[in-house]
């Protein structure tokens, strides 16, 4: 390259590089618009300059000069152009056509159903007393479900079940106690354990029945259990899962698979004693039945009834959510809506 056109290149790449930095480091519009002027503004502009001054040249460093000002001023204007560009779209974000400090949309959040949150807390009781967990199937054989709970053919106790039949023997479960027929059969005492699940009976949906619910059912089988340990059991985990003090009551009843049977009943957790709709007036909220196991269901598992005692329970979670959580009625347990969930999502 001769000397001549060797220094007026130097001098271009000098200036494009100043201007490549200086575009770099410009900090708005207005910047890059002063750039553009001192670089290649028609009138006085460095490049321009340069540009004009190319006729006083000799053809060959003229040729040569020219095309490298060219070059640079192409490049000197992509830079400018891209620098704006970039600087546009950066404002843009902030223009206020979007408005950051609007709260954003709630965020869709699912809760525990209240049953849910009383079957764990159940659990977690019962466990603290050294149950385990076990389920069982929801279409049953008529034999578990009642033949060997020494429900007799034909009897009304059948009647009150309202079931809903599957065909060929086949049932929905009732209740939960045929899973206590299927761990006998399959476990030897001594058997502590907690069976959770859902029932189906022919039912009419009322303030306090449903066609489908959730049950509860407890069972201890060991050599000497007493129905001491029965009522203390069950005492000690209504005053834990209620609150220490809280009055519970066993009511005389009958079911065919335990002997004696019981109903309990905890002072209702609504109106605390006066009465009130969901306590039916009484003061009283039922929430399980209970009772000793019939020697006949032993036999019908073949377990010893005289070397095997044991008591049983069948709660009702979705009646002891109502109680816990002052849910007035059992129907709104059923409606699936977030907004009685998420009320007691940090109870329990
Ligand atoms: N299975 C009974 C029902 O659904 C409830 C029940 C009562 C279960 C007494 C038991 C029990 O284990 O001992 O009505």
């Amino acid at each position: 390259m001769g000397g001549a056109s060797g220094d007026h290149v130097a001098t271009l790449a000098a200036l494009e590089e100043e201007a490549k930095r200086r575009i770099r480091a410009a900090d708005g519009l207005e910047a890059l618009r002063e750039l553009r002027t001192e670089f290649l503004g028609r009138k006085a502009g460095r490049l321009t300059a340069i540009l004009k001054s190319l006729p006083s040249l000799d053809p060959d460093t003229r040729r040569v000069v020219g095309q490298k000002a060219n070059d640079v001023k192409r490049e000197i204007e992509g830079s400018l152009t891209g620098a704006e560009v970039g600087v546009q779209r950066a404002s843009s974000l902030l223009e206020p056509r979007q408005d950051l400090t609007m709260p954003a949309r709630p965020v869709w959040r699912g809760a525990k159903h209240p049953t849910t949150l009383v079957i764990e807390k159940v659990s977690r009781i019962f466990g603290e007393l050294g149950f385990t967990r076990a389920v069982g199937p929801e279409a049953e054989t008529d034999w578990h479900n009642f033949t060997a709970l020494n429900f007799p053919k034909d009897h009304p106790a059948l009647d009150a079940h309202d079931t809903l039949y599957l065909g060929e023997g086949a049932l929905l479960r009732t209740h939960t106690s045929p899973v206590q027929i299927r761990l006998m059969l399959t476990h030897r005492p001594p058997i502590r354990v907690l069976i959770p699940g859902m029932c189906y009976r022919k039912d009419a949906f009322d303030a306090s029945h449903a066609p489908a619910f959730q049950q509860i059912e407890g069972l201890v089988v060991d050599e000497d259990v007493t129905f001491v340990d029965f009522k203390a059991t069950l005492t000690l985990f209504a005053q834990r899962f209620f609150r220490a003090g809280t009055k519970v009551r066993f009511r005389p009843s009958f079911f065919p698979f335990t002997e004696p049977s019981a109903e309990m009943d905890v002072e209702c957790q609504i109106c605390h004693g006066p009465g009130c709709a969901t306590c039916k007036y009484t003061g009283w909220a039922e929430i399980m039945g209970c009772g000793m196991v019939d020697p006949a269901v032993f036999e019908a598992v073949g377990l010893d009834p005289d070397r095997y005692t044991g008591w049983a329970c069948g709660m009702g979670p979705g009646r002891m959510a109502q109680q816990l959580f002052g849910i007035p009625d059992l129907r709104l347990l059923y409606e699936a809506d977030v907004r009685l969930s998420a009320q007691f999502a940090d109870a329990g």
